[in-house]
């Protein structure tokens, strides 16, 4: 008869044991105190690692910022003095390019980003041998690593438009040294570029990360079995 009372007794007992820390809550220099209380609770534990994660989520976030662009250790924009180089390398390229972040530029006229007409480009950026109309149009893509082209185009004129990573644009050209010119474009910059008839060429992208995309325009239709393209044109690409 006595057992159950105790057995009662002794569970209430419990209970007010488990319920005394609260009371002592609400005394004004107890701020601390109530943290720590807090902190000795089962959940605190998701409550610091949640905080660890963000925290280490933000120095992340911040002691590496998205990468600039760098090609060979150096970043873009290039120093002064390799400007002219690299003017003459887009040059024998038959390449011109065009910052897509900054204004003023040919084909960024506001803040909407850049628009231009693919059969216009070539000519509105002062270089020739692309196509003055396009029979035929390829839009696409060269993920890091890959490498589009490195074929002559026996029977039309090409115009590219190149953008969205670190990309290289090989154009055969017989003067020089090689036998080839190669313009590399920075991955916020948009390259307009003409590949002659009779001119091999070869996209390349270089970036780590970012994938090139771009626009083919083709004065004449081909079909990729015609006997007017050659392919793999240099070998290592
Ligand atoms: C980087 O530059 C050096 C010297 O300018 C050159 O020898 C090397 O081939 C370049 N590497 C790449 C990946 O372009
Ligand atoms: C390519 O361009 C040249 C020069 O503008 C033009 O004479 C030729 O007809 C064009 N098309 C082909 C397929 O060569
Ligand atoms: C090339 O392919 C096209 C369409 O796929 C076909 O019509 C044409 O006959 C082919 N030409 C040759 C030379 O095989």
């Amino acid at each position: 008869m006595a057992n159950p009372r105790r057995a009662s007794g002794l569970h209430l007992q419990n209970f007010s044991d488990e319920e005394t820390p609260l009371p002592q809550q609400p005394t004004p220099p107890s701020r601390l105190l109530s943290i720590v209380v807090f902190l000795k609770r089962p959940h605190a534990f998701l409550f610091l690692l949640s905080l660890f994660v963000l925290l280490t989520w933000v120095s992340l976030r911040f002691h590496n910022p998205q990468p600039r662009y760098s090609i060979n250790g150096s970043s873009f924009p290039p120093a002064a003095s390799s400007l002219s180089q690299r003017e003459s390398a887009d040059r024998d390229a038959n390449l011109v390019r065009f910052s897509s972040v900054k204004f003023p530029s040919q084909f960024l006229k506001d803040k909407r980003g850049w628009l231009l007409n693919p059969v216009t480009a070539a000519r509105d950026a002062g270089i020739s041998g692309g196509a003055i109309s396009c029979a035929s149009v390829h839009v696409g893509e060269i993920r890091p690593g890959g490498v589009r082209g490195n074929h002559r185009h026996r029977g039309c004129n090409e115009t590219f438009i190149l953008w969205g990573a670190a990309t290289k644009f090989r154009l055969e050209n017989p003067s020089l040294e090689g036998g080839y010119a190669e313009a590399t474009i920075g991955g916020d910059e948009v390259a307009v570029a003409a590949s002659p008839s009779g001119r091999a060429h070869a996209i390349i992208n270089i970036d780590p990360q970012r994938t090139t995309f771009l626009l083919g325009c083709q004065d004449s239709l081909i079909f990729y079995n015609d006997s007017s393209i050659d392919f793999n044109i240099w070998k290592g690409l």
